[in-house]
């Protein structure tokens, strides 16, 4: 049995071959599906009218965008030509949110390069009429690094608000006990420690998120042949908290289908996107697979196992998808 069976579909050209002709959707196609309403496309979030087509008029109360981020493991460009494309996809995702809604985006920042493209694409959101409300960080557990610099465990998120969107605190709370006393203050003329103060037992994620598992092979919603796959957990608790129940969510980079799958899980309908016909089927099978055995992902299995087993691919020790986590930078 292989860690990930299905080596990374982006470095390799004739895996990908193999599975173009079992995708349902070609460029510029459209699934919808019959049981929940959500839609994939197979689109360039950046086109403006293909966007248009995917939205058909409906609005968005939440958008979760996880789009490639200008660093080694994704085609890199020039940050001008980064931005001006983003300037391009941000225009259409806010043209798909309703006045009262939230926008996600997960990006990271290249150490190597001053932190390209995070500060620029900071600065081009104060472009476009919407707040910035919070930047949060999700720690990693594993990392990447060298004996002379720190460890890199971070994952950036930002996160927007248009109008007066919902906001569900009980999503906030992790399953962490409360342990640390000592945060004293005075209310009511008693003097109290924080223990006594707060409502819960356990604590707030806050804008730093420790209680997220980065997705590797031991789990089983692990998807193989992705290579940026985010938590479940981290995309779950952005659902709850900036989304009521039957309301839409899109999310124009799908990549494995973690955003549709969250919101089948949470009764949300999701609209989702993805340039690559392979992704769009993998998030189509993701969420079928679901469908059918409850199971998130397919841990040691793929998308495509049926029509191609193992021995009709690559072993994996002649590929990079051997490795024990999925990303190591994302
Ligand atoms: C970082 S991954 C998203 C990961 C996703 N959140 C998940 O959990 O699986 C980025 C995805 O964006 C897709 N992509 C790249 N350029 C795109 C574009 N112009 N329009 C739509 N999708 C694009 C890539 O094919 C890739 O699957």
């Amino acid at each position: 049995m292989h860690n990930n069976p299905l080596p990374r579909i982006d470095e390799q050209p004739e895996v990908r071959a193999k599975l173009l002709p079992l995708c349902r959707l070609k460029p510029g196609g459209m699934w919808t599906d019959s049981v929940s309403g959500h839609r994939v496309a197979c689109i360039d979030a950046a086109d403006a009218s293909a966007v248009s087509s995917l939205m058909d008029r409906k609005l968005a109360s939440l958008a979760i965008q996880d789009p490639p981020y200008n660093l080694v493991a994704f085609e890199t460009r020039s940050v001008r030509d980064y931005i001006a494309w983003a300037r391009c996809w941000v225009t259409n995702t806010l043209g798909a949110l309703a006045p009262d809604s939230s926008l996600y985006v997960w990006l990271g920042a290249d150490q190597r390069d001053h932190f390209q493209p995070l500060p620029e694409f900071m600065i081009l959101m104060r472009e476009f009429p919407i707040q910035a409300r919070s930047f949060i960080t999700v720690r990693n557990q594993r990392g990447y690094g060298t004996q002379k610099n720190w460890m890199a465990v971070r994952q950036e998120l930002l996160y927007y608000v248009r109008g007066n969107p919902a906001f569900n605190i009980e999503a906030e709370y992790t399953d962490i006990p409360k342990t640390l006393r000592g945060y004293y203050k005075d209310v009511g003329g008693e003097r109290t420690e924080n223990l006594e103060r707060g409502k819960r037992d356990t604590i707030r994620a806050g804008n730093v998120w420790v209680d997220i598992q980065q997705v590797f092979y031991r789990l089983q919603e692990n998807v193989s042949g992705c290579y940026a796959q985010k938590p479940l957990k981290s995309v779950d608790r952005i659902i709850r908290a900036s989304s009521r129940p039957a309301d839409l969510v899109v999310d124009f980079f799908s990549h494995s289908g973690t955003t549709l799958l969250a919101a089948e899980i949470a009764g949300r309908r999701c609209y989702t996107a993805d340039v690559d016909p392979v992704y769009c089927e993998i998030a189509i099978r993701r969420l079928e697979h679901f469908r059918t055995s409850g199971k998130t992902g397919w841990q040691n299995g793929h998308a495509f196992e049926k029509e191609l087993p193992a021995s009709m691919l690559p072993h994996p020790s002649d590929t990079a998808a051997d490795r024990s986590t999925q990303p190591t930078l994302f």
